[in-house]
């Protein structure tokens, strides 16, 4: 018995109004007679095991429409892993009677004194930058309506008390798995309940059911801990243990984008592939431009043939070279998009999203393709498959590069935003089952579909567009919230940033690349000799440290020293650590506050080491000067290591390794 006789509102996974919840409804189902359906009843629970490496329990809870024998069924599925992370989705299933769906959020209740909200906001070359504000009375509600997980996306929407950090502070987070239209939300009415959750956002018309069609929600994650690592872990556990991941080391990449963008030749792609070779690359990608009449964003896409113009012989010159250079070989598609300069577009105007007569508003000159559509799907689908026959390609960067707005199925009339992503994913698996083997990198102008639902199937995500590492600080901060290191992509880019103009030194572009997937992103035929024999050392040194990256839990202090960031990896034996402290912008002490290292075994010695030599000569403390330090794993959490006053763009690398 629920306490409704007093008209106390009580939860439900998928709160509802006939419980007295005012709050947003967790369900909104629509007969075709126009009724609401307003309660579920349980009829059955049914519990399992998860025996998989996510090792957890789950609980199948089936309720059917309380007042309408011909109503839905609906199956929530919730699902609790041993890392603490919960996830839930629910089925709806149409019995007699057709039923138009709007929305399922589920929401889970936090307690009164979670009284702060932070998620993440961004755009285009800025992705995931914090925000914080009160957990005040109504809805923190964040959609993203753009067809595309976003670079505005909330990412992870957490509440905890007020300054909750990294490290302190009882943290209730959660994620929705889905790469289309999405809301999340933290929401506090005139109840004792505050609740967090969300969905996919369904648009009016968007997925009606005929009497047996089902709908199935995307995943929404909860996470519990205390402090944002205890969160980061949860989902960073969650994505290492996905049944198909890769287990090999990640290789150290090259994209081709910024080193030629659209100015591809036999030629010159050699040079690059020899240089990239000689520093130690082992995936060369080339990038947009290989393909019909692609040679800048206003033309081919869609035509996914390699240009005879531009590859005469086809990639066959370059990727052998590439082969027998040592390297696997990359290629760039964006499967789910056409210009209308093309010649897909001229032959089947009919696949491009979008009103009967009208096109949506052109964006990099482009559309989207409707792989909602059979045809179009299939169309795409062996257009890709002869590419991965024809050539031993290992790896695609997969873009999207803009929003599906007025995404509107000329076969059919309506939205397609949620069948269109369901058939990317679909896309994107078969390929991965017919070439196994085949990884797959998340791209969207950027860091615009980084999310669990694309990556339950990705390999690698492209944190953003942004290379220049003093905006990288942020961005990998805020990314690795969900993405662990080796998946996220951090590249090396040119000393001038293209996206800001920004310079930095090599070092502090290789410093802070080194807390990812490392890549490399320049034109190295313009790097001098002494730069090229650096950029080998490097790369030498982050593989010999991948290992160690791809398996140890992530730790950031709550620096308050302003400019400053200290990320570290820490093994799960707590017996070795590496940290990337960095700085931004000038520290409002002088001289800098101490160092702290966080999340080393309290009562063990460490020794504290240097990976790579400061450049930065200014005020080093004379353990730097020495080399090393030694400190106990509590002294180097809350007493710190004395810091070189940093100047701004400038970094330190550090191996911490138990003394015992
Ligand atoms: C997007 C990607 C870039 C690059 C270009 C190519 O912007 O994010 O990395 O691949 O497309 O057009």
């Amino acid at each position: 018995m629920s306490d409704q006789i007093n008209g106390v509102p009580s939860l439900t996974l998928l709160p509802d109004p006939s419980y007295a919840w005012y709050g947003t409804p967790g369900f909104s189902l629509t007969l075709a007679d126009g009724n609401p359906v307003t309660r579920l009843e349980v009829v059955d629970i049914e519990t399992s095991q998860i025996e998989s490496d996510r090792k957890g329990s789950v609980v199948l809870i089936t309720a059917e429409d309380a007042d309408r024998g011909d109503g839905p069924t609906v199956k929530i599925e919730l699902e609790m892993f041993g890392s603490g992370l919960i996830r839930i989705r629910a089925t709806v299933a149409a019995r007699e009677a057709a039923l138009a769906v709007g929305a399922i959020t589920p929401l889970l209740p936090v307690p009164q004194y979670a009284d702060e909200v932070m998620d993440f906001v961004g755009r285009h070359l800025r992705e995931r930058h914090e925000q914080r504000q009160p957990f005040s009375l109504g809805t923190h509600l964040r959609e993203s309506r753009r067809g595309r997980t976003s670079m505005q996306a909330p990412t992870v929407l957490a509440v905890g008390p007020k300054d909750f950090g990294y490290r302190s502070g009882e943290v209730w987070a959660t994620h929705i798995g889905w790469s289309g239209d999405q809301r999340i939300l933290a929401e506090r009415v005139h109840t004792p309940h505050r609740v967090i959750g969300g969905g996919e956002l369904l648009h009016d018309g968007e997925v009606n059911l005929e009497s047996g069609e089902e709908y199935t929600s995307p995943w929404t994650y909860f996470a519990h801990g205390v402090g944002l690592d205890t969160i980061a872990a949860q989902f960073h556990t969650f994505l290492r243990t996905r049944p198909d991941r890769v287990t090999r080391p990640r290789p150290v990449t090259l994209n081709t984008w910024e080193a030629v963008y659209f100015d591809q030749n036999l030629t010159d792609l050699t040079e690059l592939a020899k240089n990239a070779a000689a520093v130690g690359v082992e995936r060369f990608v080339l990038d947009d431009g290989w393909f019909g009449s692609r040679r800048n964003d206003a033309a081919g896409l869609g035509d996914w043939t390699v240009s005879s113009e531009v590859w005469p012989d086809g990639l066959t010159p370059l990727v052998s070279t590439v082969n027998e250079l040592g390297m696997e070989f990359g290629l760039w598609v964006e499967p789910e998009m056409i210009n209308p300069d093309s010649a897909l577009a001229r032959k089947h105007p009919e696949w491009i999203l979008g009103r009967e007569n009208r096109d949506p508003i052109l964006a990099r000159n482009q559309q989207v393709l409707d792989l909602s559509n059979p045809d179009a799907y299939e169309h795409i689908k062996s257009a890709l498959m002869d590419l991965l026959d024809e050539y031993p390609i290992t790896y695609l960067k997969w873009d999207h590069n803009r929003d599906l707005l007025e995404p509107i199925s000329r076969a059919n009339g309506r939205v397609a935003t949620h069948f269109q992503t369901l058939a990317t994913y679909r896309l994107m698996s078969e390929l991965k089952c017919a070439k196994p083997g085949l990884e797959i990198e998340s791209c969207s102008s950027g860091g615009g579909r980084i999310d669990l639902g694309v990556m339950e199937i990705c390999d690698r995500v492209w944190t953003s567009d942004c290379i220049d590492p003093v905006e990288r600080v942020q961005i990998q901060r805020g990314t690795s919230l969900l993405v662990p290191p080796e998946i996220l992509g951090a590249h090396i880019g040119d000393a001038r940033a293209h996206t800001t103009g920004r310079a930095t030194t090599l070092d502090f572009r290789f410093a802070i690349a080194f807390a990812g997937h490392l890549g490399i992103e320049c034109d190295l035929r313009g790097v001098s000799a002494e730069d090229l024999t650096k950029l080998r050392g490097m790369a030498q040194l982050w593989k010999q440290w991948r290992y160690h990256l791809a398996n140890a839990k992530q730790v950031n202090a709550d620096d308050p020293e302003t400019g400053r960031s200290a990320v570290g990896f820490v093994n799960h034996s707590g017996d070795r650590g590496l940290f990337i402290v960095s700085s931004i912008a000038t520290s409002e002490t002088y001289p800098t506050d101490r160092l702290r290292l966080v999340g080393l075994d309290d009562d063990r010695q460490y020794e504290v080491s240097l990976v790579l030599e400061p450049t930065d000569d200014l005020k080093l403390p004379p353990w730097i000067i020495k080399g090393k330090t030694t400190a106990s794993g509590r002294a180097l959490e809350e007493v710190g290591i004395a810091s070189p006053t940093f100047m701004p763009g400038s970094a330190l690398v550090l191996d911490v390794r138990a003394l015992d």
